[in-house]
């Protein structure tokens, strides 16, 4: 059984993007540069927005922080993307999600411009990846991508199993491994599912998307399967220093023992989601640079 580090993979595509970045900065006299768009004062929010910064000063990206209070209006926000998308020095606009209830996600997800919607978000980036364009992808199926090939993991003929189908992770991951040069054969499992067990037992990669426990155990598992698990659940643990732990949604000390590769919690999946956001930061520069000198 071989552990599929994320720690190993993000450095490796850190490594790539600091080179790429600096050729970039090189011919065009300006960084790549990212926007986040933050409403409210979540903690857990307020945290995924400082790691994002803190990676775009270690590939020196620009960075621009907008901190909008809880009660903003919709028409503050969606005025603030459109200068976002006017704004020629911004390559990529991430608004932090969830928004406070009171707004609709779905408006202003739509409302970012394509060529600046570094999180894959865009129904017009998620039509494009289903049938097959080039687009951005929601980074943490693509991190999952980037995993599977850094470890040379051969799609192709293989039966991927997915249980989850949320639009962020487990409709995306589906979209990207039934495309031709990928070519699995998929089956998206989700709370109706019926013998979910027996399905994912079929699977030669079994992908946990769910947001629960450990729930996938090794009853369910086929030996010698690829196990990537999507899940970051926090469980109560009196020991650890803040209370609690975070697991995956597999059942990781049965499971492992039963497969070819598994991706560890935390330690995994969880530590591509941001490399693969800087990857699409500075593929939204290159696109757009491009297209102004057409
Ligand atoms: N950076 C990262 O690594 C990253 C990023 C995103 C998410 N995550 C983690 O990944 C997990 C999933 O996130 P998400 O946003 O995709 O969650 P989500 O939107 O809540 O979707 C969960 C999916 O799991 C399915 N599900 C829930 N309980 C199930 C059960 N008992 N049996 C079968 N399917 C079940 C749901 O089915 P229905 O559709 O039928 O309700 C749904 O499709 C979470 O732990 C989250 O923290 C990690």
């Amino acid at each position: 059984m071989q552990v599929m580090s994320g720690k190993e993979v993000s450095q490796a595509v850190y490594a790539d993007l600091h080179a790429r970045a600096g050729s970039f900065v090189h011919s065009h006299g300006y960084a790549p540069t990212l926007a986040v768009v933050l409403v409210g004062s979540d903690p857990a929010s307020q945290s995924y927005v400082r790691s994002k910064k803190k990676a775009c000063l270690s590939l020196g990206f620009g960075h621009q922080d907008y901190l909008l209070p809880e009660d903003a209006s919709q028409e503050e926000l969606l005025g603030l993307v459109r200068r976002l998308n006017a704004d020629n020095s911004v390559h990529g606009i991430l608004v932090q999600l969830p928004l406070p209830s009171h707004m609709d996600t779905g408006e202003v997800i739509e409302t970012i411009d394509q060529h600046k919607d570094v999180d894959g978000f865009h129904p017009s980036s998620v039509g494009k990846l289903l049938i097959g364009l080039p687009t951005f992808v929601s980074c943490t199926p693509l991190g999952v991508m980037e995993m599977l090939d850094h470890y040379k993991i051969e799609t192709a003929g293989k039966h991927v199993v997915i249980v989850g189908r949320s639009n962020i992770v487990g409709k995306p991951l589906a979209a990207l491994l039934m495309q031709k040069g990928r070519d699995a054969t998929v089956t998206v499992c989700h709370s109706r599912t019926k013998d979910l067990a027996s399905i994912a037992l079929q699977a030669d990669i079994l992908i946990a998307a769910i947001g629960s426990p450990r729930f996938i155990r090794s009853s369910m598992v086929k030996e010698g399967a690829v196990v990537i698990d999507v899940g970051i659940n926090r469980v109560e643990d009196s020991s650890a220093k803040r209370g609690y732990r975070l697991v995956g949604d597999v059942d990781y000390d049965t499971v492992s023992p039963h497969c070819s590769f598994i991706t560890p919690v935390p330690g995994g999946v969880g530590v591509m989601t941001i490399a693969m956001l800087m990857k699409n930061t500075l593929q939204a520069a290159i696109s757009l640079a491009d297209k102004d000198t057409k």
